[in-house]
């Protein structure tokens, strides 16, 4: 067993650390990945499939286990679909995104983070009278958003899929001073898009540039949200971006549980020949499906959404 350093580029590079007992003694309780990760594609680059094929020939791979969100399972799936590389998928993001299963594991402990920050922003919000906005992660889905406002009773949730404009969201901040409450949570996910009752809309980024999967980098939506608000309520507005820290430190027991779990999934799939397949959680069952139906993002139930909008105003 050995580990492909930076992920699909480890398998190029031919760059692996091996993975015995000794190596994985007592990383149940880190964060992050101890053989390093990349947004390397092999069908992105010159002979990068090719490289793939013979690596796995020449040096005797049985299995390869990539772990990973929707961008790795679909490079995965194509390793197989398209040239038969024995590969299962393991989904991990901390953005749930990934089709075909219900929880990705990393997804806990970022909603744990956010969670943690919205009480400690309550502070501020109520002591000084202010609309505190967050920012959290999650890419094109809001599903951090979601999880983490619910339980940080946010009293505005914004995410990609479900548009709600900048005049709702000061509606209902009025509507709760209205009310005697002077502070207001707003919770918005990085992906989500700046709206207006005119029609007018945009996604904020934080640079014109892509990453390595063609990716924009988002980020910066919670600054120009919070500006409109304080524009248009005079309530006095500040903003925290979560950024990198929801995706670090110590994993929550229920993610190391999962982890777990899709670990021990992912051997016995090896084990059987069984090729092809993600290791996936349905309900309480680790289970798994043919990647061939992994395909896409897994968007946001909007029932999460109309629960925590219960609470809204
Ligand atoms: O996909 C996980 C994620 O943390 C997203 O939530 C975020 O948009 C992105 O990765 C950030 O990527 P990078 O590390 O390349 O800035």
């Amino acid at each position: 067993m050995v580990g492909l350093r930076r992920g699909y580029s480890g398998l190029v590079e031919r760059s692996y650390i091996p993975l015995d007992m000794r190596a994985v003694s007592g990383i149940l309780p880190l964060g992050g990945t101890i053989v390093s990760t990349s947004s390397f594609d092999p069908f992105r680059e010159p002979d990068g499939v090719e490289k793939v094929k013979a690596t796995v020939r020449e040096d005797g791979f049985d299995a390869i286990v990539a772990i990973g969100g929707e961008h790795t399972m679909s490079i995965t799936r194509r390793l197989w679909e398209e040239h038969q590389v024995p590969v299962i998928g393991v989904p991990k993001t901390i953005d749930n995104d990934v089709p075909g299963t219900d929880y990705t594991f990393g997804f806990d402990t970022a909603v744990q983070i956010a969670s943690d920050a919205i009480d400690r922003l309550h502070t501020t919000a109520q002591s000084h009278d202010r609309v505190m906005v967050i920012e959290v992660m999650g890419r094109n889905t809001g599903w951090i958003a979601v999880f983490s406002g619910i339980a940080g009773g946010a009293d505005a949730i914004l995410i990609p899929e479900l548009e709600l404009t900048v005049e709702e969201v000061c509606d209902a901040i009025n509507t709760r001073h209205d009310r005697g409450k002077d502070f207001s949570i707003v919770v918005v996910a990085e992906g989500a898009e700046l709206a207006f009752a005119s029609g007018e809309k945009r996604q904020v980024r934080a640079s014109s540039e892509t990453d390595n999967y063609g990716y924009p980098r988002l980020g910066g939506i919670g600054v120009a949200l919070a500006s409109e608000i304080e524009g248009r309520t005079g309530f006095e507005t500040r903003v925290t971006t979560l950024g990198y820290v929801q995706r670090g430190g110590t994993p929550t027991a229920t993610d190391r549980i999962l982890a777990t779990r899709y670990g021990v999934k992912a051997a016995e799939l090896a084990e059987e020949g069984r090729f092809g397949e993600m290791t996936a959680l349905h309900g309480h069952e680790m289970t798994s499906v043919p990647l061939g139906e992994v395909q896409g993002l897994k968007r946001v139930d909007l029932d999460y959404l109309r629960l925590a909008a219960t609470f809204f105003g």
